[in-house]
């Protein structure tokens, strides 16, 4: 599998990161039984790793913009590429010593995802895709899964909590979601819910208010491995509204559909 030179510094990036986020994801399991816990530490590895993927990122190509949770938006002169970091998603499961988090590094050019890399570090899984060159889980090609019933189908979805999202609008996407589908989980990290869907773990994936470091990389990944993306209204403003749908080519629709049926009686 070859990989162009701009994706080799993508998972230069990732993998640098990914290892000072094992290195941190270890203290967090002993921090977890000491009564000031892990939050300070884990936010300080969370910083630690985006300034490692925004220096390996900026030093092949210093020209380009560069949009990070946590450091915001810097513009470059080039005009036309933008990189965008997730340098920890999945915060809270880190948090608490799960081993469901990841770097995610996506290439945006011309307003378009070209390239996404998604690593995560506690499994050793490697997902990357540029388009028109397909999606691989390290060094395997990977596709989206083949069901075309959604009642045969395990998808995931992001779940608002405390101070976050819009609680009654998600009820009802699950209340209908729940009567269709084999299985719902809610693994809690946004890049790899896009990740499996692309690698056929998942069927489908759904979540609404996302920033645009959560889905850029998993976006790419998806549409190479023959899958399709919307945001939540069936549109392409998936970045915009936040809001992502994915699944294949009957799965996506299905998923929309019923996740956009409105509360019986109303
Ligand atoms: C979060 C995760 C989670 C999703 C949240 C995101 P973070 O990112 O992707 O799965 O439900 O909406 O904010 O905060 O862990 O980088
Ligand atoms: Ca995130
Ligand atoms: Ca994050």
């Amino acid at each position: 599998m070859a990989r162009s030179a701009l994706l080799n510094v993508m998972v230069q990036a990732a993998l640098k990161a990914g290892k000072s986020l094992s290195r941190d994801f270890g203290e967090v399991q002993n921090l977890q039984v000491s009564v000031k816990g892990p939050g300070d530490f884990v936010s300080q590895a969370d910083l630690k790793a985006e300034k490692i993927v925004h220096d390996e990122l900026m030093k092949a190509r210093p020209t380009y913009d560069f949009l990070g949770e946590e450091g915001g938006e810097e513009k470059g002169s080039d005009g036309a590429h933008r990189w965008i970091v997730d340098p920890l998603d999945g915060t809270t499961n880190f948090l608490h010593g799960i081993p469901q988090f990841a770097v995610s590094i996506a290439l945006e050019r011309n307003g378009e995802i070209v390239a996404g890399v998604i690593f995560n570090p506690a499994t050793d899984e490697l997902y990357t895709a540029e388009r028109g060159s397909g999606a691989f889980l390290n060094d395997r090609r990977i596709r989206v899964a083949a069901r075309k019933q959604i009642t045969d189908c395990v998808v995931s979805c992001g779940v608002p909590h405390l101070g976050r999202g819009n609680h009654g609008k998600f009820l009802v996407e699950l209340r209908h979601a729940m009567g269709e589908v084999a299985g719902i989980r809610r693994f809690g990290a946004a890049s790899l819910d896009l990740a499996y869907v692309a690698a056929g773990r998942l069927d489908g994936f759904w979540e609404a208010e996302l920033a645009p470091w959560d889905m850029a990389a998993g976006l790419v990944l998806i549409r190479e491995a023959g899958g399709f993306v919307s945001d939540m209204k069936g549109g392409q403003d998936i970045l915009g509204t936040g809001s992502v749908v994915a699944g294949n080519e009957y799965i996506q629709k299905a998923l929309s559909e019923v996740i956009n049926r409105p509360i019986p009686g109303r």
